[in-house]
């Protein structure tokens, strides 16, 4: 399979670690749905995300092969219960445990599986009764899974929720959730709240600029500077909102309040922006798209919160990776790895810097062999550190010798469209396969000319490197569009 990276605009989603609850630098992530007719090779999958510095992925169930190529990726890995699993997981810890055994312990710690979403939008899909009886109970059978294989500091358990929850969540300082699922929002955030995890939010502004007629302008549904006298501006706090999302995320903190619970930190799970559509769907364009997620990167990686909480980050997950027949044109990337639109993060690339490329563990040795002949060949790689004497020979394995050839070939030529693929035994890795004096090409020790500096981490210049976002202050408040929000929701 070849790719060109050479086509692609670089710097999309630079995103950097953060721990989950009390996050301290900001990131934007990615969705991958579960639906193997429209995904691509897990290889494919994990060279975007390389090369678009995308760290944190949000899975809808917990696909083996998916999990397997993350691994010693750096990147983090949210999973799903689905829908069907909720009710057995809530019924039985036996089964819970066994569910954590299968898709979170087996794969750590290599792959780095920091949050399980259980069920998605199952309050919305799943009669209240019915949700009430198990859902709460599954985040707390997986919990005590959790605790059992003492993976619950690594492993957070929530369960993401649509804007459904809030029937009114403007202005939002008067949002609160419907009343008829008291009970089970309090089991969640109580829930929430004794295992220090994070409330799940899937915020489309799209959908509610849509259904608004008009009532909204587009601009502030794409965190774009609006006219004057379309300001939104909550009346009894004066908070002026200068995008939808951040209105709807702190809709959702007032709710939380008005549940008498203490602040818990929100991630949105799922945000986007159709890039096609319907006739009648004029604004799902690719433009729009594109509008949308750059700025809502810049959005959250202006490292501010919402206004009524503005030491949160707005963390958010994009909706999605590829196009899904579950919610069609939300794809920022075809199955061939090119991406639907530019996408600009005016972060510090413009090299493909980041990763090296090994050898993937259990490939077979005569494929690895095979990988070796080429890149020490054709490929014109340097494999002199690997001859009898030198630095990389021992462990004379093919394992060893094709991860550093390799690395070598990848770090030469992957700007000229060079993949680190071989067949599928290749692998890319954050984690500096350098030992001793063995010195893999793209290290900072490396005197290879040409190649790039090694990835410089989760503590990448991120902030710095981008302009601040376009600030749109205004003294005015218009509350007749305030009141017509309010009439119309
Ligand atoms: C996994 O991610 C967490 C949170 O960013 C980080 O603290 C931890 O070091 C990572 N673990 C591994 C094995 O990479
Ligand atoms: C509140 O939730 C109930 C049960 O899910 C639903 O029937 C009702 O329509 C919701 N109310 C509002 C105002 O959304
Ligand atoms: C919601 O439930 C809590 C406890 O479960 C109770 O204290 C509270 O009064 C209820 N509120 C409403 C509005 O039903
Ligand atoms: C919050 O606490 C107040 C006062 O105890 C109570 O009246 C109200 O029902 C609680 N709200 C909810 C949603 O539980
Ligand atoms: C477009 O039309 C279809 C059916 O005609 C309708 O279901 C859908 O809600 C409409 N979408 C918008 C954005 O109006
Ligand atoms: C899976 O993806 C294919 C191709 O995009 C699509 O045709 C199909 O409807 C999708 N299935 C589901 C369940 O979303
Ligand atoms: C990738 O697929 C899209 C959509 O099918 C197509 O428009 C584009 O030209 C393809 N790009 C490459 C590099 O093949
Ligand atoms: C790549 O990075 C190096 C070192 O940081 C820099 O000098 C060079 O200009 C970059 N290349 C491009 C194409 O930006
Ligand atoms: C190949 O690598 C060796 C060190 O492993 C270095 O001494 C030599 O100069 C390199 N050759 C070329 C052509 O770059
Ligand atoms: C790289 O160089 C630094 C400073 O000289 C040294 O501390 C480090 O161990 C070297 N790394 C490797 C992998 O040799």
């Amino acid at each position: 399979m070849h790719w060109m990276f050479g086509t692609m605009r670089l710097g999309f989603l630079l995103v950097i670690f953060t721990s989950l609850s009390n996050a301290i630098d900001p990131f934007v992530g990615i969705n991958i749905a579960n639906n193997d007719s429209s995904l691509p090779s897990p290889e494919l999958v994990v060279g975007i995300l390389r090369t678009y510095h995308i760290t944190h992925v949000r899975l809808f169930d917990t696909n083996a092969r998916l999990l397997n190529a993350l691994s010693d990726t750096g990147v983090e890995v949210m999973i799903g219960v689905t829908n069907d699993e909720v009710s057995d997981i809530g019924k039985s810890p036996s089964f819970a445990a066994s569910w954590i055994n299968t898709h979170v312990a087996a794969f750590k710690p290599a792959t780095n599986i920091t949050a399980i979403a259980v069920g998605s939008e199952f309050l919305s899909s799943v009669p209240n009764a019915a949700a009430a009886t198990v859902l709460v109970p599954a985040m707390e059978n997986l919990y005590n899974a959790l605790v059992a294989s003492n993976l619950n500091d690594q492993v957070k358990v929530s369960t993401p929720l649509s804007m459904d929850m809030i029937p009114k969540p403007f202005p939002p300082s008067t949002a609160t959730f419907n009343a008829s699922l008291n009970s089970t929002i309090h089991g969640i955030l109580d829930f929430l709240k004794s295992s220090d995890s994070f409330y799940m939010l899937n915020a489309f502004p799209y959908d509610t600029y849509v259904q608004s007629n008009g009532v909204y302008p587009i601009q502030y549904a794409l965190f774009e500077p609006h006219p004057v006298a379309k300001q939104i501006v909550d009346p009894n706090t004066l908070f002026h909102y200068e995008s939808m999302l951040d209105a709807m995320v702190d809709a959702t903190y007032y709710s939380i309040f008005a549940y008498n619970s203490s602040v818990i930190p929100i991630i949105v799970t799922e945000t986007g922006w159709p890039w096609s559509g319907e006739a009648n769907e004029s604004d799902a364009t690719v433009s729009n798209a594109d509008t949308f997620n750059n700025n809502l990167i810049q959005r959250v990686l202006s490292g501010s919160g919402p206004p009524s909480q503005p030491t949160i980050l707005l963390n958010s997950y994009v909706y999605q990776l590829f196009d899904d027949g579950e919610k069609p044109n939300y794809g920022v990337f075809f199955r061939n790895g090119s991406s639907v639109y530019d996408l600009d993060l005016g972060g510090p690339t413009g090299n493909l810097s980041g990763g090296f490329c090994v050898a993937r563990k259990g490939a077979d040795a005569a494929s690895l062999q095979g990988g070796l002949n080429w890149a020490c060949g054709p490929g014109q790689a340097n494999c002199t550190a690997i001859q009898s004497g030198q630095p990389c020979y021992l462990p004379n394995t093919v394992q060893n010798h094709a991860s550093y050839a390799y690395n070598d070939y990848y770090q030469r030529k992957r700007r000229v469209g060079g993949t680190c693929d071989f067949g599928g035994t290749a692998v890319i890795t954050n984690v500096n396969p350098s030992y001793g004096s063995c010195i893999y090409t793209g290290s900072s020790n490396s005197s290879a000319g040409g190649v790039s500096p090694p990835p410089s981490g989760p503590a990448g210049p991120t902030g710095s490197a981008s302009p601040p976002r376009r600030v749109h202050k205004t003294g005015y408040m218009m509350l007749a569009m305030v009141l017509t929000w309010w009439l119309y929701v």
